[in-house]
């Protein structure tokens, strides 16, 4: 697949893009990142993601706030290539130091490195049809509200889904409470009402989910922000998941339980068109 990178502003292809091996991202998962999906030659949601990446930024103190400069850099890969259907992956870090140290460099320089790649989108008939999912521990920290590459406990969880046969792995926590998957905001029907976890520490304030939200208000469904629990899965009618690459993607199995009827539900079907519509727009 086509990639073109660009480390510290310097563009070639991706396979021969080189990063110090002394890069804190590397060490230490010392690094922030987003994902962001390009539809026609337009990133979909970027000044969001640039608002949250600065978010994460900011909470591990990193000192990087050349996010305008990283804007026009993007989309410049985006236009001089010619990317039509792609994502762009971003990803900022500590920086390297001559040897290895657990407290940041001073002064600290910054690596930005991103690539935009071009995306062949596999997921339609599973958005028509349905995913199955697991259930599994949430085994992360108590800031998932970063988005940082510490993603062993996200990687392990989408590894055991992929070998159970399932598309994603459902977090859930000690308490029952089901959280998001492994790289994927989650969202519930249960008594007529749409259900996403709140936005707390222990979840990624997933942009496709402030999206999905907004047009579930704007479509008048109930909306709540709250919790689902292991036990509301055999009374949930509707399930899906929602993030940058798998847009809304409808739940019809969890572990051995079929969701509903086992097919994709009229709200889930709704707000994927109100995606869609927005998305064509674009
Ligand atoms: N994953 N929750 C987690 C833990 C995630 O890693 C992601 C995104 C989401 C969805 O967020 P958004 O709607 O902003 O894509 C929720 C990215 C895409 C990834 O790691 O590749």
């Amino acid at each position: 697949m086509r990639a073109i990178a660009s480390v510290n502003g310097q563009c070639l292809p991706l396979a021969e893009a080189r990063i110090p091996a002394l890069d804190r991202g590397f060490l230490f998962g010392d690094a922030v990142y987003e994902v962001i999906r390009v539809y026609r030659g337009k990133p979909f949601l970027f000044d969001e993601h640039l608002v949250r990446l600065r978010r994460s930024l900011e909470a591990i103190h990193l000192p990087y706030s050349d996010l305008e400069g990283l804007r026009r850099r993007v989309l410049r890969v985006i236009h001089d290539y010619g990317f039509q259907e792609a994502t762009i992956y971003i990803q900022i870090t500590r920086g390297a130091e001559s040897s290895r140290h657990h407290v940041f460099p001073e002064p600290a320089v910054p690596l930005e490195f991103f690539y935009v790649e071009e995306f062949h989108d596999s997921l339609e008939p599973w958005r028509q049809h349905g995913v199955k999912v697991i259930t599994h521990p949430d085994l992360r920290w108590k800031r998932c509200d970063i988005k940082s590459t510490n993603l062993l406990p996200n990687v392990l969880a989408a590894q055991a889904a992929r070998q159970a046969g399932a598309y994603e792995a459902l977090l859930y926590q000690a308490d029952g409470t089901l959280l998001e998957g492994s790289r994927t905001s989650c969202f519930g029907v249960l008594d007529g009402k749409l259900l996403t976890a709140p936005a707390t520490p222990s979840i990624l304030p997933g942009i496709t989910r402030a999206l999905v939200l907004r047009l579930a208000r704007e479509q008048g469904i109930a909306v709540e922000e709250r919790v689902l629990r292991i036990n509301d899965l055999p009374y949930v009618a509707e399930l899906f998941l929602t993030g940058t690459t798998s847009e809304i993607l409808p739940i019809i199995q969890v572990d051995d339980r079929l969701v509903g009827d086992g097919r994709p539900g009229p709200i889930t079907q709704r707000l994927q068109q109100a995606y869609r519509q927005l998305v064509q727009a674009l």
